[in-house]
């Protein structure tokens, strides 16, 4: 896809936010801005991150940052319960050709994608249901989609 600019919601030990990074580096551009609300977790993840060039860490929570420009891929990886707020929150800033990135929505974890089909029942978003081991919500912005 060649993002400029993803955006990742829950850091947690930054292990998701380094293979982002890695792709953005082999792409040639891009960055990724990543949020986790808990200090100690934050601490321990920002050194790791930070060693990254392509990568930045914020210690808010993932509905309170401001975050300039468009986004092109957001991955929604915090709260379980908070993954549909989030992608409310940032709808206005994703590029409608990008994706949107949903994690934990298998048949199980009913809450991720009971969400994703609500936000495709309102007309926000079309969604396509990856059946990985946890279930991943891939997912396009439908206002401004040509
Ligand atoms: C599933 S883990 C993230 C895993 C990480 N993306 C990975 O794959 O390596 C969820 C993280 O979200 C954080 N979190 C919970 N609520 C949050 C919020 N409102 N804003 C940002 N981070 C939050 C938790 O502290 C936890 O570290």
């Amino acid at each position: 896809m060649k993002p400029q600019l993803v955006v990742e919601t829950g850091t947690f030990a930054g292990v998701s936010t380094l293979w982002i990074a890695e792709g953005l580096k082999q792409n040639g551009l891009g960055r990724v801005i990543t949020c986790e609300s808990d200090p100690e977790v934050f601490a321990k993840a920002k050194e790791r991150i930070e060693a990254s060039d392509l990568a930045g860490c914020r210690n808010e929570s993932s509905l309170k940052p401001q975050i300039k420009g468009t986004i092109d891929i957001l991955f929604a990886d915090s709260n379980v319960p908070l993954r549909e707020q989030e992608v409310r929150h940032f709808l206005p800033q994703i590029n409608p050709n990008g994706l949107i990135l949903m994690h934990d929505a298998s048949s199980q974890m009913k809450t991720v994608r009971e969400a994703a089909l609500r936000l495709e029942q309102e007309g926000l978003i079309s969604v396509v249901l990856l059946p990985t081991p946890r279930g991943l919500v891939v997912a396009q912005k439908r206002q401004g989609r040509k």
